[in-house]
């Protein structure tokens, strides 16, 4: 195993700091990358970030954390969250384990937010805290 931590980005992600602020907040996706990264050096652990639109994209990286030995992988795999099945069978699919991170709390949300199919197979979710989501995910990589 490797200290490499996936951080797999879905959909919209790439918007963030633009996208709808008031919700997801104004930090931009390298500006997370930038606070994992220093965190991550200070666990002894490296960080492997990515973003696509593209769900098929996510379950080939999700095959390639496995196949790479990755320590584990943050996953926020934004809207596909609530539809796809093909995420939740990578997720089952693989050993690495699988961390769900949201910057907002769906449950708080509109209903169709409510169902999350990767949670279903995640070691853990962390949610509504932000940015601070995704670091609050990587302190939590140590405990697995
Ligand atoms: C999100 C929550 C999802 O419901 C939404 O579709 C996203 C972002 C979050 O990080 O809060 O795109 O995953």
């Amino acid at each position: 195993m490797t200290d490499t931590v996936y951080v797999l980005n879905g959909p919209n992600l790439n918007l963030l700091g633009l996208r709808e602020p008031e919700i997801y907040g104004s930090d931009t996706l390298d500006d997370i990358a930038a606070m994992l990264e220093d965190r991550a050096r200070e666990l002894g652990l490296a960080i492997d970030m990515r973003q696509t639109n593209h769900e098929g994209m996510l379950v080939d990286w999700l095959h390639e954390a496995q196949a790479e030995g990755a320590r584990a992988v943050l996953l926020n795999p934004a809207a596909y969250t609530h539809t796809s099945i093909a995420l939740l069978d990578a997720v089952r699919a693989i050993r690495t384990p699988v961390i769900e991170v949201h910057l907002s709390d769906p449950a708080t949300r509109e209903p169709f937010r409510h169902q999350s199919y990767v949670g279903m197979a995640a070691a853990r979710t962390v949610k509504g805290l932000g940015a601070r989501s995704y670091l609050v995910a990587l302190d939590a990589v140590a405990e697995l």
